[in-house]
């Protein structure tokens, strides 16, 4: 267990419990059995690999304008990254455990709660390094094409306050 992250785990966990629904209905029952559990994110164009600099976080919002968040190039690569050199996260900025907006601290690479003072780490994946969240900060699931676009196309982890990711 401690070689995984716990995303990992957790990623093997869901689908070990697909594929045990898958097997115990066959057919389209199956189906409909999983698709519920599935969430059809938007993607959506968030900037350009042009638009960011190292350590610059970029402000954006994803899966819709209410969901503030930030683009982070952090010139190496990291869970996560996409880019030529695997170096860009997205993540989303409100804290997990009250809802604060976080800020960025370029000189330890941090995001970091007003709140409560809770402190999560971009280049591993989001996780909490300090304080009062139960859970780590959403990540962006992100894909560059070939003009650089950056289009976000789901996101790991529920947003504060939210039901669904998706309304
Ligand atoms: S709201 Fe961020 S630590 Fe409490």
């Amino acid at each position: 267990m401690a070689e995984i992250g716990r995303r990992q785990f957790l990623r093997g966990g869901a689908l070990a419990t697909a594929g045990a629904a898958a097997v115990a209905v066959s057919g389209p029952e199956a189906r409909a059995a999983v698709a519920p559990a599935r969430v059809a994110y938007p993607a959506n164009r968030l900037a350009n690999i042009a638009d960011l600099t190292v350590n610059e976080p970029l402000d954006v919002a994803y899966p819709d304008d209410d969901a503030p968040g930030v683009l982070l190039k952090l010139g190496h690569p990291v869970e996560g990254g996409v880019g030529p050199e695997g170096d860009v996260v997205g993540f989303s900025t409100i804290c997990p455990h009250k809802g604060y907006p976080l800020f960025y601290n370029a000189e330890d690479r941090t995001l970091n709660c007003p709140g409560h003072f809770s402190r999560f780490d971009p280049e591993a994946g989001g996780q909490q390094v300090w304080g009062q969240a139960t859970q780590n900060l959403p990540q962006y699931v992100l894909r560059v094409d070939d003009d650089g676009e950056i289009h976000a196309e789901g996101v790991d982890e529920l947003l504060y306050g939210r039901l669904s990711n998706v309304l």
